[in-house]
Protein backbone atom coordinates (compact mmCIF):
# COMPACT_ATOMS: atom_id res chain seq x y z
CA UNK A 1 0.00 0.00 0.00
CA UNK A 2 1.41 3.28 -1.21
CA UNK A 3 0.63 5.75 1.90
CA UNK A 4 0.47 9.95 1.37
CA UNK A 5 0.76 12.78 3.90
CA UNK A 6 -3.30 13.22 3.50
CA UNK A 7 -3.85 9.74 4.99
CA UNK A 8 -4.79 9.23 8.76
CA UNK A 9 -3.34 7.88 11.98
CA UNK A 10 -4.78 5.29 13.15
CA UNK A 11 -4.72 4.55 16.87
CA UNK A 12 -5.56 1.96 19.02
CA UNK A 13 -6.22 0.84 22.53
CA UNK A 14 -8.23 -1.81 24.83
CA UNK A 15 -10.65 1.01 25.34
CA UNK A 16 -10.86 4.78 25.50
CA UNK A 17 -8.08 5.37 27.83
CA UNK A 18 -5.80 5.49 24.64
CA UNK A 19 -7.69 9.03 23.93
CA UNK A 20 -5.25 10.56 26.39
CA UNK A 21 -2.54 9.69 23.35
CA UNK A 22 -4.62 10.29 20.57
CA UNK A 23 -5.18 13.86 22.93
CA UNK A 24 -1.64 14.31 23.18
CA UNK A 25 -0.93 13.73 19.17
CA UNK A 26 -3.63 16.20 18.59
CA UNK A 27 -2.14 18.62 20.52
CA UNK A 28 0.81 18.48 19.02
CA UNK A 29 -0.27 17.77 15.25
CA UNK A 30 -3.51 19.30 14.87
CA UNK A 31 -3.49 19.16 11.17
CA UNK A 32 -3.71 15.04 11.43
CA UNK A 33 -6.71 13.27 10.65
CA UNK A 34 -6.90 10.56 13.71
CA UNK A 35 -9.05 7.08 13.19
CA UNK A 36 -9.26 6.22 16.96
CA UNK A 37 -10.67 2.56 17.64
CA UNK A 38 -11.35 1.76 20.87
CA UNK A 39 -11.90 -2.57 21.57
CA UNK A 40 -14.81 -1.56 24.35
CA UNK A 41 -16.12 -5.36 23.51
CA UNK A 42 -12.90 -6.61 24.81
CA UNK A 43 -11.43 -4.37 27.64
CA UNK A 44 -9.81 -4.78 29.81
CA UNK A 45 -6.75 -5.76 27.95
CA UNK A 46 -4.71 -6.13 31.33
CA UNK A 47 -6.03 -9.29 32.80
CA UNK A 48 -6.15 -11.03 28.85
CA UNK A 49 -3.64 -13.72 27.82
CA UNK A 50 -1.23 -12.41 25.10
CA UNK A 51 -2.41 -14.48 22.00
CA UNK A 52 -5.85 -12.95 23.16
CA UNK A 53 -4.67 -9.43 22.61
CA UNK A 54 -2.65 -10.56 19.53
CA UNK A 55 -6.02 -11.61 17.59
CA UNK A 56 -7.72 -8.65 18.84
CA UNK A 57 -4.94 -6.50 17.88
CA UNK A 58 -4.71 -8.40 14.45
CA UNK A 59 -8.38 -7.46 13.45
CA UNK A 60 -7.87 -3.88 14.89
CA UNK A 61 -5.12 -3.52 12.14
CA UNK A 62 -6.96 -4.51 9.18
CA UNK A 63 -9.60 -2.16 10.44
CA UNK A 64 -6.69 0.90 10.42
CA UNK A 65 -5.41 -0.26 6.85
CA UNK A 66 -9.03 -0.62 5.17
CA UNK A 67 -9.02 2.83 6.34
CA UNK A 68 -5.57 3.51 4.84
CA UNK A 69 -3.96 4.56 7.88
CA UNK A 70 -0.33 5.71 7.46
CA UNK A 71 0.73 4.91 10.84
CA UNK A 72 -0.80 3.07 13.75
CA UNK A 73 0.00 3.43 17.21
CA UNK A 74 -0.72 1.20 19.92
CA UNK A 75 -2.05 3.86 21.95
CA UNK A 76 -2.04 0.81 25.10
CA UNK A 77 0.40 -0.79 27.20
CA UNK A 78 -1.11 -4.34 27.47
CA UNK A 79 -1.00 -4.13 23.48
CA UNK A 80 2.45 -2.84 22.72
CA UNK A 81 4.20 -5.47 25.23
CA UNK A 82 1.60 -8.65 23.91
CA UNK A 83 1.57 -7.40 20.41
CA UNK A 84 4.10 -4.91 19.02
CA UNK A 85 6.33 -7.73 17.76
CA UNK A 86 3.75 -9.33 15.49
CA UNK A 87 2.19 -6.58 14.44
CA UNK A 88 5.15 -5.49 12.84
CA UNK A 89 5.38 -8.41 10.97
CA UNK A 90 2.34 -8.38 10.19
CA UNK A 91 1.64 -5.04 8.93
CA UNK A 92 4.20 -4.73 6.30
CA UNK A 93 4.74 -0.84 4.48
CA UNK A 94 3.05 0.96 7.77
CA UNK A 95 4.89 2.30 9.99
CA UNK A 96 3.85 0.93 13.73
CA UNK A 97 4.51 3.05 16.72
CA UNK A 98 4.20 1.65 20.39
CA UNK A 99 3.83 3.12 24.04
CA UNK A 100 7.00 1.00 25.38
CA UNK A 101 9.99 2.24 23.62
CA UNK A 102 9.06 6.05 23.12
CA UNK A 103 9.25 5.92 27.04
CA UNK A 104 12.00 4.00 27.34
CA UNK A 105 14.45 6.46 24.94
CA UNK A 106 13.51 8.95 27.11
CA UNK A 107 14.50 7.12 30.33
CA UNK A 108 17.52 6.17 29.37
CA UNK A 109 18.64 9.87 28.31
CA UNK A 110 17.29 11.23 32.00
CA UNK A 111 18.45 8.59 34.34
CA UNK A 112 21.55 6.60 34.92
CA UNK A 113 21.79 4.35 37.89
CA UNK A 114 18.98 5.03 39.59
CA UNK A 115 15.75 3.12 40.63
CA UNK A 116 13.00 3.55 39.54
CA UNK A 117 9.60 2.53 39.65
CA UNK A 118 6.63 1.48 37.09
CA UNK A 119 3.08 0.58 37.58
CA UNK A 120 0.86 -0.85 34.80
CA UNK A 121 -1.91 -3.67 34.26
CA UNK A 122 -0.68 -7.63 35.17
CA UNK A 123 0.08 -7.77 31.47
CA UNK A 124 2.43 -5.51 31.03
CA UNK A 125 4.23 -6.33 34.09
CA UNK A 126 4.16 -9.64 33.75
CA UNK A 127 4.87 -9.47 29.91
CA UNK A 128 8.96 -8.07 31.61
CA UNK A 129 8.98 -5.93 28.25
CA UNK A 130 9.96 -2.71 30.43
CA UNK A 131 12.59 -4.78 32.14
CA UNK A 132 13.90 -6.31 29.25
CA UNK A 133 14.37 -2.54 27.25
CA UNK A 134 15.47 -1.17 30.25
CA UNK A 135 18.01 -3.66 30.82
CA UNK A 136 19.45 -3.26 26.72
CA UNK A 137 19.68 0.34 27.59
CA UNK A 138 22.64 -0.21 29.79
CA UNK A 139 22.32 2.89 31.83
CA UNK A 140 22.60 1.13 35.07
CA UNK A 141 18.93 1.62 35.96
CA UNK A 142 16.84 -1.20 38.30
CA UNK A 143 13.46 -1.28 37.61
CA UNK A 144 10.92 -1.95 40.45
CA UNK A 145 7.66 -3.07 38.95
CA UNK A 146 4.29 -3.30 40.83
CA UNK A 147 0.57 -4.42 38.74
CA UNK A 148 -1.70 -2.21 39.67
CA UNK A 149 -4.86 -3.73 38.29
CA UNK A 150 -7.44 -1.70 40.28
CA UNK A 151 -6.66 1.29 38.60
CA UNK A 152 -7.62 1.46 35.27
CA UNK A 153 -11.11 0.23 35.74
CA UNK A 154 -11.43 2.63 38.12
CA UNK A 155 -10.64 5.64 36.09
CA UNK A 156 -12.85 4.10 33.63
CA UNK A 157 -15.89 4.55 36.16
CA UNK A 158 -14.94 8.03 36.93
CA UNK A 159 -13.41 6.98 40.28
CA UNK A 160 -10.82 9.69 40.70
CA UNK A 161 -9.97 13.16 42.72
CA UNK A 162 -11.88 11.42 44.98
CA UNK A 163 -11.14 9.94 48.85
CA UNK A 164 -11.68 6.22 47.31
CA UNK A 165 -9.12 6.97 44.75
CA UNK A 166 -6.89 8.52 47.30
CA UNK A 167 -6.97 5.87 49.23
CA UNK A 168 -6.72 2.95 46.35
CA UNK A 169 -3.54 5.03 45.10
CA UNK A 170 -1.65 5.38 48.49
CA UNK A 171 -2.14 1.55 49.22
CA UNK A 172 -0.57 1.18 45.83
CA UNK A 173 2.39 3.21 45.58
CA UNK A 174 3.34 2.70 50.03
CA UNK A 175 4.15 -1.14 48.36
CA UNK A 176 7.45 -1.97 49.35
CA UNK A 177 8.50 -2.46 45.56
CA UNK A 178 8.12 0.88 45.03
CA UNK A 179 10.18 2.37 48.23
CA UNK A 180 13.58 4.33 47.17
CA UNK A 181 12.57 5.37 43.63
CA UNK A 182 13.04 8.92 41.58
CA UNK A 183 10.81 8.15 39.30
CA UNK A 184 7.76 6.31 38.56
CA UNK A 185 6.73 5.39 34.64
CA UNK A 186 2.54 5.48 34.27
CA UNK A 187 2.87 2.37 32.04
CA UNK A 188 -1.02 2.40 31.39
CA UNK A 189 -2.98 4.65 29.43
CA UNK A 190 -5.09 5.11 31.55
CA UNK A 191 -3.10 6.90 34.15
CA UNK A 192 -2.30 10.33 33.21
CA UNK A 193 -6.26 10.93 34.77
CA UNK A 194 -4.71 10.39 38.00
CA UNK A 195 -1.28 12.07 37.50
CA UNK A 196 -2.38 14.79 39.93
CA UNK A 197 -3.18 12.54 42.52
CA UNK A 198 -0.21 10.09 42.52
CA UNK A 199 2.16 13.54 42.56
CA UNK A 200 0.18 14.85 45.60
CA UNK A 201 0.79 10.97 47.14
CA UNK A 202 4.72 12.15 46.47
CA UNK A 203 4.02 15.41 47.70
CA UNK A 204 7.21 16.97 48.05
CA UNK A 205 9.33 13.70 47.89
CA UNK A 206 11.79 13.69 44.64
CA UNK A 207 9.91 11.37 42.85
CA UNK A 208 9.54 12.30 38.98
CA UNK A 209 6.18 10.87 37.23
CA UNK A 210 6.53 9.72 33.84
CA UNK A 211 3.56 9.48 31.54
CA UNK A 212 3.79 8.34 28.03
CA UNK A 213 1.44 10.48 26.17
CA UNK A 214 3.68 13.46 25.44
CA UNK A 215 6.71 11.02 24.39
CA UNK A 216 4.72 9.48 21.79
CA UNK A 217 3.14 12.22 20.14
CA UNK A 218 6.85 13.26 20.02
CA UNK A 219 8.00 10.40 18.12
CA UNK A 220 4.89 10.02 15.96
CA UNK A 221 6.20 13.66 14.94
CA UNK A 222 9.30 12.67 14.48
CA UNK A 223 8.54 10.09 12.59
CA UNK A 224 6.20 11.69 10.18
CA UNK A 225 8.68 14.32 9.55
CA UNK A 226 11.59 11.83 8.66
CA UNK A 227 9.11 9.78 6.34
CA UNK A 228 8.17 13.03 5.20
CA UNK A 229 4.10 12.04 6.14
CA UNK A 230 3.56 15.10 7.77
CA UNK A 231 0.47 16.67 6.82
CA UNK A 232 0.18 20.31 5.97
CA UNK A 233 -3.27 20.72 6.53
CA UNK A 234 -6.55 19.35 7.40
CA UNK A 235 -8.07 16.94 5.02
CA UNK A 236 -10.97 14.95 6.99
CA UNK A 237 -12.45 14.71 10.34
CA UNK A 238 -11.45 12.39 13.03
CA UNK A 239 -13.26 9.51 13.61
CA UNK A 240 -13.65 7.16 16.90
CA UNK A 241 -14.70 3.53 16.58
CA UNK A 242 -15.63 0.92 19.19
CA UNK A 243 -16.08 -2.93 18.69
CA UNK A 244 -19.64 -2.42 21.60
CA UNK A 245 -21.26 0.68 22.07
CA UNK A 246 -22.08 1.89 25.17
CA UNK A 247 -23.78 5.89 26.25
CA UNK A 248 -21.46 5.44 29.34
CA UNK A 249 -18.37 5.15 27.19
CA UNK A 250 -18.81 7.85 24.90
CA UNK A 251 -19.88 10.11 28.31
CA UNK A 252 -16.48 9.24 29.28
CA UNK A 253 -14.57 10.31 26.06
CA UNK A 254 -14.95 14.03 27.51
CA UNK A 255 -12.30 13.39 30.79
CA UNK A 256 -9.83 11.34 28.30
CA UNK A 257 -9.83 13.57 25.11
CA UNK A 258 -10.86 16.86 27.06
CA UNK A 259 -13.86 16.76 24.81
CA UNK A 260 -16.35 14.59 23.97
CA UNK A 261 -16.72 12.97 21.12
CA UNK A 262 -18.77 10.91 18.92
CA UNK A 263 -18.37 7.06 19.21
CA UNK A 264 -19.11 4.72 15.86
CA UNK A 265 -19.92 0.87 16.59
CA UNK A 266 -17.59 -1.15 14.26
CA UNK A 267 -17.79 -4.93 15.69
CA UNK A 268 -14.52 -6.84 15.23
CA UNK A 269 -16.29 -9.86 14.04
CA UNK A 270 -19.64 -9.82 12.68
N1 LIG B 1 -4.95 1.39 28.60
C1 LIG B 1 -4.45 0.03 28.79
C2 LIG B 1 -2.92 0.06 28.93
O1 LIG B 1 -2.28 1.03 28.60
C3 LIG B 1 -4.96 -0.66 30.03
C4 LIG B 1 -6.40 -0.89 30.17
C5 LIG B 1 -6.77 -2.33 30.04
O2 LIG B 1 -6.41 -3.17 30.89
O3 LIG B 1 -7.45 -2.63 29.07
O4 LIG B 1 -2.32 -0.88 29.35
Amino acid sequence: MSVSPNNPIGIFDSGIGGLTVAHAIKELLPNEQLIYFGDTAHLPYGDKSEAAIQAYSVRIADVLLKKDCKLIVIACNSASSAAYELLKEYVRGVKIINVIDPMINRVASTFTKAAIGLIGTKRTVQSGVYLRKIDEANKGIALHQLATPLLAPMIEEGFFNNQISHEIIAQYLSAPELKGISALILACTHYPLIRKEIEEYYNHQPVAILDSSEVVALAVKEYLLSAGLLNSRVNGADQFLVSDYTASFEASTRLFFGQQVHLQEHPLWH
